[in-house]
């Protein structure tokens, strides 16, 4: 079977930049039209490069300003895409931002942003997505499911992680969204599975990458050896979308060059 998701119409939350712009290029490569969400003015020049080089290669996108934080805002947007594209049948929950801090030192506004973005945003999403993929129903010449929704979360889904204890929070309860969803519209024929990267190497962790200390030492967390790239996670994304995982459902699959295997266990414990 081959991979396509020609005609569909996907919704890439946070894609002017980082992970969501590598699965912005694969999915309109792989055939959909692409909403490139950007979530304020600062990115907008950004989305508008990712687009210009989706439509350098022959696809097609929007871009489309929104924070997914707000209710309202969320709101709009997938009526104004179902306006504008007929209707919504992927949506990728990437939208994802860091606010680190010593548990003790963390303030409630950094608490809330992170929660506000990583997790109520994807919650907004997921609910406007599904009531648009019930409201249009199935249709099999697009696609074997009435929907897809794929969160982006993290290893730190179930590696804690000191001095994030927000960000690590919002990924744990990620999976429990995920979980639930994929079991309340299953039988409706949704699909909703996570994506769990590992380190990808984008702005949010290059104090992780940008000297050649600082990836070593990543490195010896990685038994694969390498960072991984954001093209690594839009494979991955495409599949997902596709028919051809068709019976994956409920699922959280880690792509992480081996990061969860606890690399620090090889010669101890
Ligand atoms: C974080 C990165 C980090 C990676 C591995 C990701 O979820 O956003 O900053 O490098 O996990 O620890």
């Amino acid at each position: 079977m081959e991979i396509s998701l020609k005609d569909q119409v996907a919704i890439i939350t946070g894609s002017s930049s980082g992970i969501g712009a590598g699965i912005a290029q694969s999915m309109a490569e792989a055939g959909a039209t692409v909403v490139i969400n950007y979530p304020s003015e600062n990115s907008l020049d950004k989305a508008n490069t990712v687009l210009k080089e989706i439509t350098d290669k022959g696809g097609k996108g929007i871009v489309y300003q929104c924070d997914v934080s707000q209710e309202d805002e969320v709101i709009k947007m997938f009526h104004e895409v179902v306006k504008q594209l007929g209707t919504v049948d992927i949506l990728v929950n990437n939208a994802g931002i860091q606010k680190d801090a010593k548990f003790t030192e963390m303030t409630l506004d950094q608490w809330n942003a992170v929660i506000g973005v990583n997790l109520t945003g994807q919650f907004l999403c997921a609910r406007e997505a599904i009531k648009e993929f019930l409201r249009r129903g199935i249709n099999s010449s697009r696609s074997l499911a009435c929907g897809k929704i794929i969160h982006i979360s993290s290893v730190h889904e179930i590696i804690p992680w000191s001095g994030h204890a927000n960000y690590a929070s919002s990924k744990g309860a990620i999976r429990m969204l995920m979980q639930t969803l994929a079991q309340e519209y299953g039988a409706d024929k949704i699909r909703v599975n996570s994506i769990c990267p590992g380190a990808i190497q984008t702005n949010i962790n290059k104090d992780a990458w940008q000297t050649p200390q600082e990836l070593d030492s990543l490195l010896t967390l990685i038994p694969y050896n390498r960072i991984g790239q954001p093209q690594d996670i839009g494979n991955l994304a495409v599949f997902l979308a596709s028919d051809v995982s068709d019976y994956i459902t409920g699922a959280s699959i880690f792509i992480d060059g081996g990061m969860t295997t606890f690399e620090s266990f090889y010669t101890g414990g």
